[in-house]
């Protein structure tokens, strides 16, 4: 008895579902093009860009760092061995002159 109305309940249920190709057709994908606007989040292209953009994005935009004072090297020295020592940025010890001399570049102070 028991078993009967359990396949009973089951062919009522297979039955009610929907057929497939209807349910596809509710999510019909179509491709559209958005144009974003220029984000600070990277580091302008130039010499040591590579070097900036892979080591100092993982905690925060390139504004963080674009938005700072004019700075002279050995203060851009100082902040880069800062993020190191203290927040543990895993900056590539071969890259640490690459990014000061970056920095110094685009935003250094005499
Ligand atoms: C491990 C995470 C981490 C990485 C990687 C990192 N930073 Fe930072 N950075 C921080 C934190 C945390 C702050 C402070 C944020 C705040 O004050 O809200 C900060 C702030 C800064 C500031 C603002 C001034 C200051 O001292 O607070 C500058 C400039 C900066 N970072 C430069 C860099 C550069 C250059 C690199 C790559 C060499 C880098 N950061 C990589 C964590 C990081």
């Amino acid at each position: 008895m028991f078993r009967k109305s359990l396949s009973a309940v089951i062919l009522l249920s297979v039955a009610s579902m929907q057929l497939p190709e209807r349910a596809a057709s509710a999510f019909e994908l179509k491709s559209v093009k958005i144009d974003l606007p220029d984000s600070d989040r990277m580091f302008p292209a130039g010499p040591g860009s590579d070097a900036i953009n892979n080591n100092c994005l993982a905690c925060h935009s390139a504004g963080m760092v674009l938005n700072q004072p004019a700075l002279p090297k050995q203060a851009w020295a100082t902040e880069v061995n800062k993020m190191i020592n203290n927040y543990e940025a895993p900056v590539a010890p071969e890259d640490v002159g690459t990014i000061v001399d970056y920095l110094t570049a685009l935003k250094g102070a005499k």
